[in-house]
């Protein structure tokens, strides 16, 4: 067996299992310590009644003959396609049903769209990114390279000049790890790069939900070309608590060709060997959500976390900490103090904050020296875990 190079190169662990496994070792060694989590960005729940009315009543016709569904359509059931179809219409991205695929969640497709791309081809990163993207494009076998972000562009690194023609671009805004959100101008000179490259832009929308200026763009299809080069990834995670529920959805437009080839027909052909679709229950639940009281239900979480982005922004501006995101994203990214790493800052909040939080590091080199918080949290708890990190900076004074 000849193992695959790219996995085998991945040494290190995952950022969050590395940062939950120290913080296991220090709780283990401190039991009097309770400690607080603002790493990982999984949100609190629970799920909003909307949703888990309908998932209740789709569990109930599972369990009847005549209104029992078996394996549904690879694409995903119409009702949910027709849903997100109207809700990307509504805020100002016209996308018709039959280029959206229902899917388990954006880091699944993620991975799978680079499917598309064929070995040895050249992916183009942000650094710092998130995580998983640059594994995918590893065990994909495909060559990163990446454009550094920068407190000089506020961590919104734009196409860089040169001959490189990346076949896959991978974006994400507001941005994870930093927060940082792309204007229209911004984004439409990525899709120029992408068409005049023939590049695939992947184009991560999963934080979109948290933008609340109505000038700042939601979908790459609100820029004029996208849909010739750009597929958009969404989720139900950061938006309804679906983090362990699992719904998502990949929007494929039927004008995204590739040398004549649509692409359309080669995702159709590769979901139908690969996925089984999502389970019904769940994509009633997703519909749901959708729904006017879905819509409404969801849109209180959201504030709740969007109350913690502002506490947490306000207690970096009073500490005197640069740092990015927090306004349109559930993330916020810092500068570490007195210079330290990303590790070091790590163990210190560990240390004397029992805060946990993310490296900056994990998510790339140009992480390094910076620090990612995030606003999921009961407001309680983030409230708390603001005064811990402001006590806790008095120790590097
Ligand atoms: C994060 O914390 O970066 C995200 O929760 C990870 C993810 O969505 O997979």
């Amino acid at each position: 067996m000849k193992l695959n190079g790219g996995l085998v190169s991945m040494e290190e662990e995952y950022v969050f299992a590395q940062a939950a496994q120290r913080a296991r070792r220090f709780a283990a060694a401190h039991p009097d310590a309770r400690l607080i989590s603002l790493g990982i960005g999984d949100v609190q729940g629970p799920l909003c009644p909307a949703a888990t009315r309908a998932m209740a009543r789709a569990v109930r016709e599972q369990g009847r003959r005549r209104s029992f569904h078996g394996y549904g359509p690879e694409q995903g059931y119409q009702f949910l396609r027709q849903a997100i179809s109207s809700e990307l219409t509504r805020r100002g991205a016209p996308v018709p049903a039959r280029d959206i695929f229902i899917s388990d969640g954006a880091k699944s497709d993620l991975g799978g769209l680079l499917d598309l791309i064929a070995p040895g081809g050249q992916a183009l990163l942000c650094d710092p990114t998130y995580p998983a993207v640059r594994d995918d494009c590893l065990i994909r076998g495909l060559r990163v390279n990446t454009v550094a972000g920068s407190p000089s562009d506020g961590f919104l690194p734009m196409p860089p000049p040169g001959s490189l023609a990346p076949d896959v671009i991978y974006l994400c805004s507001p941005a994870n790890p930093t927060g940082a959100v792309y204007t229209r101008a911004q984004l439409a000179a990525w899709v120029d790069y992408a068409r005049q490259r023939e590049s695939l832009l992947l184009f991560d929308a999963a934080y979109a939900p948290f933008i609340g200026d109505e000038s700042l763009p939601r979908s790459i299809y609100e820029i004029p070309g996208a849909e010739e080069c750009a597929v958009e990834l969404g989720s139900f995670s950061k938006l309804a608590g679906f983090t362990g529920t699992r719904c998502g959805y990949t929007v494929l437009p039927a004008a995204l060709c590739c040398r004549g080839v649509p692409l359309q027909a080669l995702w159709r052909r590769r979901q139908a060997a690969r996925f089984n679709g999502v389970a019904y229950v769940v994509q009633r639940g997703a519909a749901a959500v959708l729904g006017p009281n879905g819509r409404r239900q969801t849109e209180r979480a959201l504030a709740v976390y969007r109350a913690n982005a502002r506490l947490l922004e306000s207690t970096l501006t009073e500490a005197g900490i640069p740092h990015w995101g927090g306004l349109h994203a559930p993330y916020l990214w810092l500068a570490c103090p007195q210079g330290l790493s990303s590790w070091g800052f790590f163990d210190f909040l560990l240390e004397y904050g029992w805060l946990v939080g993310t490296p900056g590091v994990g998510f790339g080199p140009a992480g390094e020296g910076y620090f990612r918080l995030s606003a999921f949290g009961d407001p309680d708890t983030v409230e708390l875990a603001a005064e811990r990190f402001l006590h806790a900076l008095d120790y590097l004074r």
